[in-house]
């Protein structure tokens, strides 16, 4: 077992809470699509303050929070009755297999071990279940990017730098200087889901930023017997029209 995480966000979670509010909002749509339409709990792992809470509800899920910021989950008591956290993901108190859904929004640029939280995640997820990642896209999001002109990124060759970065000097006045930055290079962060036991099914770049600095990415365990994945499960939205 790896060595007890840092809470971080304690301390900051009104703060991040303001800042991060408008950008959830943004992100809201795609994250409702990126699930489709499901059932039963879906762990939100790091949920932090719970902004995506009403996405998951959304799509016709329950929600269970984990986090390891009691100030974080303090805000996120506020939009949700249900079960709440205090936990590490790269440990989680659950049982194999115990959820159809796993969600994985924003926590890669802050968990110390990705890869260790990924293989968590499979391990809670029953056979079949569905997890999604939607959060920081390796390759333009990170602590080797610097901000540019306009929509552009320069990138800088601590990119080949796994781990975690705690200030440089191309970092603005942002959540990062606060509380620092993970990374894992792209081919990195994609093994650790195939290192996981989990099947990719889609990648995406959404939000048309002309350099996507988000990453999606769709992936289920494989189902017992080997069969394949399911599909893609129709949009909420969609499922209004087909009712
Ligand atoms: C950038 S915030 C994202 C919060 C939320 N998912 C969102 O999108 O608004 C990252 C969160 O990961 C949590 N976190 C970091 N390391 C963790 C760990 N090992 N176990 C559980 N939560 C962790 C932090 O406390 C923080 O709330």
């Amino acid at each position: 077992m790896g060595a007890a995480p840092t809470a971080r966000y304690d301390g900051l979670a009104d703060w991040y809470e303001e800042y991060n509010a408008p950008a959830a909002e943004a992100n809201r749509a795609a994250i409702v699509e990126l699930l489709g339409v499901g059932e039963g709990p879906c762990l939100d792992l790091g949920c932090g303050g719970g902004l995506y809470f009403d996405a998951i509800r959304e799509t016709g899920r329950s929600v269970v929070g984990l986090d390891y910021s009691a100030d974080q989950l303090r805000i996120a008591r506020a939009r949700t009755d249900g079960l709440l956290l205090r936990a590490d993901a790269a440990a989680l108190p659950f049982a194999d297999g115990a959820f159809p859904t796993v969600a994985a929004l924003w926590i890669s640029s802050d968990v110390d071990d990705f890869a260790a939280v990924l293989k968590e995640a499979a391990r809670v997820l029953e056979p079949g279940g569905l997890l999604v990642y939607y959060g920081v896209h390796p390759c333009f999001n990170g602590p080797h990017v610097q901000a540019g002109e306009g929509e552009s990124r320069i990138v800088h060759p601590v990119y080949r730098e796994a781990g975690r970065h705690r200030d440089a000097p191309w970092w603005g006045q942002n959540i990062r200087r606060r509380v620092g930055m993970s990374h894992l290079p792209l081919a990195d962060f994609l093994n650790a889901f195939l290192d996981a036991g989990l099947v990719i099914g889609r990648v995406g770049e959404p939000q048309n930023h002309p350099v996507p600095w988000i990453l999606s990415v769709r992936a289920h365990r494989p189902a017992e017997g080997g069969r394949a994945a399911p599909p893609p499960a129709a949009p909420a939205a969609a499922r209004q029209v087909l009712r």
